[in-house]
């Protein structure tokens, strides 16, 4: 990371050249982040468990020559270690997987309680705890989590996967303060209600239709990937350069409300 000298023009949105590493980037919100990066002028890295995705995006041979996909579990030291081994450097971090649900407590199982942990938190600390050493190289080095407002607020359903989201926001102000000192800057976003393929349709149907119409000032609609997406790139580009330990929520007023 550049210390001296801040961007004063948009030319800092640009990543030309940095290498970034997307977990869970085989769909959805994922996808959206590494799509943005590489317009951005990045060379991205999507590790994904869902092969099917991966191969579904691989078919459509885009990504500009500046797409890996590969699949595995971001949360194994074994996956991540062999996949870091192949790249040469390393800027930006972003991690992205998780496997959002929602379950009413008496329903919660202890398997979706580990899953939740494994695929939202022991990926992020797995891929951070992996990163760092080639991060510490970077002159531009940055996390990004993405967590969710279910971190801040309690709706429904979501003891398992707000617990998980909680500890990411924590997580990221932890770890911004043990990185600081060589400038690599860990910033979080919390997205609220996003349209990706996986829930489109329930934002369509009640209740879903009904409680974002109440929740959400802009519009009463979710919002879009691309949205997130966007939030991701600024935390992650040259024009953040003085912001570490911050969370930027993506929700469409939902907590300003709450
Ligand atoms: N969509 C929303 O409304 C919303 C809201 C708030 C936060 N988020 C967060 O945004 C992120 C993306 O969510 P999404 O809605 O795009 O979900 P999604 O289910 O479409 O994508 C998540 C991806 O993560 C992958 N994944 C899960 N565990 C993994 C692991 N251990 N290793 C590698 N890949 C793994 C899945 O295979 C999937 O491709 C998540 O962190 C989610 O919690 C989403």
């Amino acid at each position: 990371m550049n210390r001296d000298h801040p961007h004063d023009n948009n030319s800092g949105f640009q990543l030309s050249g940095a290498v970034c590493l997307v977990t869970g980037g085989a769909q959805g919100i994922g996808r959206a982040i590494a799509i943005t990066l590489i317009d951005a002028g990045a060379h991205v890295h999507v590790l994904d468990l869902d092969q099917v995705a991966l191969d579904r995006w691989r078919g459509e041979g885009t990504g500009h020559g500046r797409l890996d996909l590969h699949a595995g579990d971001a949360a194994d030291p074994d996956v991540v270690a062999d996949l870091l081994r192949t790249l040469e450097r390393m800027d930006v971090l972003i991690n992205n997987a998780a496997s959002p649900f929602y379950c009413p407590f008496e329903e919660l199982t202890r398997q979706h309680w580990e899953q939740a942990l494994r695929n939202d938190l022991h990926s992020a600390f797995e891929c951070s705890r992996q990163s760092v050493p080639k991060l510490r190289a970077s002159d531009r080095a940055a996390i990004v989590n993405v967590a969710s407002i279910e971190g801040f607020v309690a709706e429904p359903g979501t003891v398992a996967y707000g617990s998980v989201k909680a500890a990411l926001l924590q997580f990221t102000r932890a770890l911004a303060v043990d990185l600081a000192n060589d400038w690599i800057r860990v910033n979080a976003v919390a997205p609220g209600g996003i349209a990706v393929e996986r829930n489109r349709q329930v934002f369509q149907q009640e209740p879903c239709k009904s409680l974002l119409a109440d929740r959400v000032p802009l519009g009463g609609v979710p919002g879009e990937p691309q949205d997130v997406a966007n939030a991701v790139l600024f935390l992650a580009s040259p024009l953040a350069r003085y912001i570490t330990g911050a969370t930027l929520v993506v929700d469409g007023g939902w907590l300003a409300k709450a």
